[in-house]
């Protein structure tokens, strides 16, 4: 199977056998959300068909790699973060077959495919936790995930006060055979996702093996689901002062389940089972922390090979803060070996063409609907997304984009009450909007029904009117557009070698302005961003690419511009 691996890339693979030129340190790698991506069987859920027919639109985007998120079987209680089989594809999706398809046209074409690993949960769908609640406390069942005795004197009482990234209690109670009050389960997210115990070997192997099965098949890596939250502290101790669920673990204080120490083990241990494959496979660390030099420990030489960048992700578009949060990435992981990463949007934050304008604080996985605080106006949204991009794909590192950002799609706030389907929005009585507004199904074409997402006009969560005009149709042949903003960054930063350069700070240019030049094998770009409130004064130079189209020296507010200055 891994023969689909055609020439293409091995030409790619031999370079990359010298140190240090790996494809993954450089890479731009696009992620696909298969549910709303392209739906080929007409039932309003995209699918691994609809992905492979669509595969030329991203090779035509520019992009490197894919990172499906999880097209398991699964309930889809979490759209799939739930999974009950970890080596079958859901019918939603397609099959086995259709993903071999999928992989071998992505690979003829030159894109490498990352798939997603949720090692910290199954699904209650699961028959591990069906076989475990079917077992006696103490069984080799249950020792699979984490059940307790709750305290109190009848064990009414959760066994400590954690509380589920989702709301409410992290703990739920099972019912015994007989029908009385049993033991409790652990789920740090939905009462659907019960946690695994890996402090037991059993589960140590099954996700070896798991790897290796994904691995044969020919997957060029893994994005890993929740990598900070595998160990809990011994004796499960609560957590005082009681949980602020608001975040997956993006808060100072020290978290008894988020970023122990043991949960490195395992990811040296699957370091080493990549390492017997060849084509330098990757493991990416989807690990919320507070800070980058501790999103560094997750990559340092014998673990993963990159974790996202949530801290630059969380940076408001203010010059100095990302001038920071910029500054210690390219400190902080190269200091360990590793590449830095950056990422604006993904299928769990608002979209940054929306979250850039907001002017209220939005914690991480809220999100927005109609009545929210400071509701961002969508141009200067747009406006800013456009140079906050314009920036982060200048940097050396690899970048991350994640679907329908090149179309600047903004977040859907108005989505129907009954429409939505995020746990976040149920398990906190609708207080919390949830992640459903980063996650409608993409417009393809205008004037196609669902915008060409699916033949038949069906989408699992309504796409709004105004999607005619983002259509990647309508952007086609507009060279003022965000597409074509998106193509032309990537084409230069490919041409000129940025991801693998070195970034210099240019001063001068005052504190509102991030200005930097990043000097490559194949060549040197001057990024300027005006992220201030008065037009700034560009250097001399030709416009390679710029976020807005302006006239004359003088680089607009929120726009951001790379120039050759040679
Ligand atoms: C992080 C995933 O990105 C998110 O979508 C999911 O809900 C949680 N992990 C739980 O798996």
């Amino acid at each position: 199977m891994t023969s689909t691996t055609t020439s293409v890339l091995s030409s790619t693979a031999a370079e990359s056998d010298r140190p240090g030129s790996e494809w993954w340190r450089t890479a731009v790698i696009y992620q696909i959300y298969p549910r709303s991506f392209a739906d080929a069987s007409g039932d309003g859920i995209g699918d691994l068909r609809g992905i492979t027919s669509r595969l030329d639109d991203l090779v035509s985007l520019g992009v490197d790699a894919v990172w499906l998120s999880p097209f398991y079987r699964s309930p889809q209680h979490d759209a799939g973060y739930d999974v009950a089989d970890y080596r079958d594809v859901d019918p939603l999706f397609g099959t086995l077959a259709d993903f071999d398809e999928m992989l071998a046209q992505a690979h003829a074409r030159g894109i490498r495919v990352i798939v997603d690993l949720v090692p910290n949960h199954s699904s209650d769908q699961h028959e591990w936790f069906q076989a475990a609640l079917a077992a006696e406390p103490g069984s080799p069942e249950r020792a699979r995930y984490m059940f307790r005795d709750g305290k109190g004197e009848n064990g009414e009482l959760p066994p400590n006060n954690w509380e589920s990234v989702f709301g409410g209690p992290a703990w739920t109670r099972t019912t015994d055979p007989d029908g009385t009050p049993g033991q409790w389960y652990l789920h740090l997210f939905d009462v659907s996702q019960p946690d695994f115990d890996w402090s037991n070997p059993e589960v140590q192997e099954e996700f070896r093996s798991i790897l290796r099965f994904w691995l044969d098949r020919g997957v060029d890596g893994f994005r890993v689901d929740v990598a900070h939250g595998l160990v809990k502290t011994d004796g499960l101790p609560d957590h005082l002062p009681s949980v602020d669920a608001d975040s997956m673990g993006g808060g100072e204080e020290d978290v008894p389940y988020w970023g122990q120490d043991g949960v490195h083990e395992i990811y040296r241990d699957w370091n080493r089972v990549l390492a017997e494959y060849d084509g330098d496979r990757a493991l990416c660390a989807e690990a919320w922390l507070p800070t980058v030099d501790k999103t560094a420990l997750w990559v340092r030489p014998d673990e993963m090979h990159q974790a996202f960048n949530f801290p630059y992700l969380m940076t408001e578009w203010n010059a100095p803060a990302i001038r920071t949060v910029i500054a210690e990435s390219l400190r902080a992981f190269p200091a360990v070996g590793a590449p830095a990463t950056w990422v604006l949007s993904n299928h769990d934050v608002v979209r940054h063409a929306s979250r850039l304008a907001l002017t209220a604080e939005n914690p991480q996985g809220h999100g927005i609907g109609p009545d929210s605080p400071g509701q961002p106006i969508p141009e200067v949204g747009l406006r800013r997304a456009r140079a906050a991009t314009t920036v982060m794909l200048a940097l050396p590192g690899s970048a991350y984009l994640y679907q329908g950002e090149e179309l600047g799609l903004p977040e859907v706030i108005q989505l129907p009450d009954d429409v939505r389907q995020d746990p976040t929005w149920f398990r906190t009585n609708r207080e919390r909007y949830g992640r459903d507004g980063c996650r409608v199904p993409i417009p393809w074409t205008s004037d196609a029904p669902a915008y060409g997402f699916s033949p038949s006009g069906e989408s699992w969560l309504p796409q709004p009117a105004e999607w005619a005009d983002l259509a990647r149709s309508s952007q086609e042949d507009d060279p003022e557009s965000t597409l074509w903003l998106y193509r032309t960054l990537l084409a230069t930063r490919r041409a000129h070698g940025l991801g693998s350069g070195r970034l210099e700070w240019l001063d001068g240019y005052g504190d509102d302005v991030l200005a930097f030049r990043v000097h490559a094998d194949d060549g040197e770009v001057t990024v300027i961003a005006n992220a201030g409130q008065a037009p700034v004064t560009l250097p001399a130079g030709t416009v390679l690419v710029a976020s807005e189209r302006f006239e004359g020296g003088e680089l607009p507010v929120d726009t951001a511009v790379w120039l050759s200055t040679r």
